[in-house]
């Protein structure tokens, strides 16, 4: 068997060498799990990052980084591969298969069961590599015994279970499955499982802030799942044709989202802004582009197309729709949220995220709310998840309903 090395210092071989510079991105498009992806990284991403933080499949787990410890293993056109030895850029073509393709929570893979049924995981940190080195093993060895499994699986570490259990594991698999062995239960089924709702498509991580503004004519979002889809409604005093006279301002508009700054308007209802996010200590300032794609005024809708980076790496693409309706007491404010993020926010996982999206739209409706009424709106420096309803909404929509519902 060839070494993870040998097989794409061969590949590097047989394609052309294109020289790009260390803060420049390349494409990359290949097969996850049956499912056509395309990542824009810069040249030193590791596979492993590129499938945890661009495509959001996290049951790929990183340990060392160094090749030791096996955490990060996937299937790469059909051999076990660790991921964290290889870089995205070298995958271009590839059939790359993670846990997520192995089996699916409703329809788990033999060995998923058997790890279950033999207690072979205690915490699970090293279970998906251990699931899938066990799956390569049982792809390539016609007859295993007991002292085999032992010795092909050492190249995981497992640091709290006891190995006998693992091994007994894939034992039972080899036997019960003598002639054909399982196949994978969620390859090309155009499902991943993963914290990101399986994200697929373009994403900008590691573009930096200034080469993301006026670069785009127009605004592509990934074709994919997003990561997550944050569906919002609150009622307001103000009723919906004040509203939307303030939303047609879009310097006022800036002014009531928390933590934004109107920096340029292009024209053509195409603009950059910023703006600067609070998740508990970890402080994100966000600068790219906003397209406004849609302003229809008979029903008092916008549809804005949303691409920005954070210096350090992070990148959020969103559609969000707002409509405002009549409702008895003033105005309804509906939001639909479809958002796409890399880097270091979308670690910070769907719940949080949506609290903190959903958190910004209470703020920035009751700084609209309270605009239309003449009030002057607090300064809030940054939208925050935690505890950011306190400055602006306190007092402003008191007595009003807030109804939110979440989605995914
Ligand atoms: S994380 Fe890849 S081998 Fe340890
Ligand atoms: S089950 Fe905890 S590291 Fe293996």
């Amino acid at each position: 068997m060839k070494s993870t090395l040998q097989r794409f210092t061969k590949r590097s071989e047989e394609n052309p060498v294109y020289r790009i510079e260390a803060d420049e991105t390349r494409e990359i498009s290949f097969t996850v799990n049956g499912k056509e992806a395309t990542v824009n990284v810069a040249p030193r991403v590791l596979l492993s990052d590129a499938l945890r933080q661009h495509l959001g499949l996290t049951g790929t787990h990183i340990g060392c980084e160094h090749g030791v410890c096996g955490m990060c293993t996937v299937i790469v056109d059909g051999e076990a591969a660790r991921s964290c030895l290889i870089l995205a850029c070298q995958v271009e073509g590839s059939e790359i298969m993670t846990v997520e393709g192995l089996g699916t929570p409703d329809d788990l893979h033999p060995l998923q069961e058997s790890f279950g049924a033999n207690h072979a995981l205690q915490c699970g940190f090293c279970t998906p590599g251990m699931l899938m080195s066990a799956y390569d093993l049982l792809e390539h060895e016609e007859t295993l015994d007991r002292d085999d499994i032992a010795d092909q699986m050492s190249g995981v570490l497992c640091r709290c279970t006891g190995y006998r259990n693992i091994v007994e594991a894939v034992s039972q698999v080899a036997e019960e499955y003598p002639d054909e062995r399982p196949a994978p239960r969620n390859c090309g089924s155009g499902q991943h499982l993963s914290h990101g709702c399986g994200v697929t498509g373009v994403a900008n991580p590691g573009i930096s802030q200034d080469s993301l503004i006026r670069s785009r004519d127009t605004i592509t979002l990934p074709t994919s799942e997003p990561t997550m889809v944050v569906e919002v409604e609150t009622v307001v005093e103000t009723d919906a044709d004040e509203i939307w006279t303030i939303m047609q301002d879009t310097e006022q508009l800036a002014r009531c989202l928390p933590g934004a700054e109107l920096i340029e308007d292009f024209g053509n209802d195409k603009y950059v802004g910023r703006i600067k996010v609070a998740l508990g200590p970890v402080k994100l300032s966000f600068l790219g582009d906003v397209h406004v794609v849609v302003r229809d005024q008979e029903n008092k809708r916008i549809v804005a197309l949303v691409e920005a980076a954070d210096k350090g790496g992070g990148s959020v693409q969103a559609e969000v729709d707002l409509v405002i309706d009549e409702h008895p007491q003033g105005s309804v404010i509906r939001a639909l949220g479809n958002v796409h993020m890399t880097g270091r926010i979308a670690q910070f996982g769907r719940s949080l995220g949506q609290d903190a999206v959903r958190d910004m739209f209470l703020q920035f409706t009751s700084a609209l709310d309270a605009t239309a009424r003449g009030e002057e709106i607090a300064d809030v420096g940054s939208a925050s998840a935690f505890g950011m309803a306190k400055q602006i909404i306190k007092g402003r929509i008191s007595g009003l309903s807030n109804k939110m519902t979440r989605k995914k």
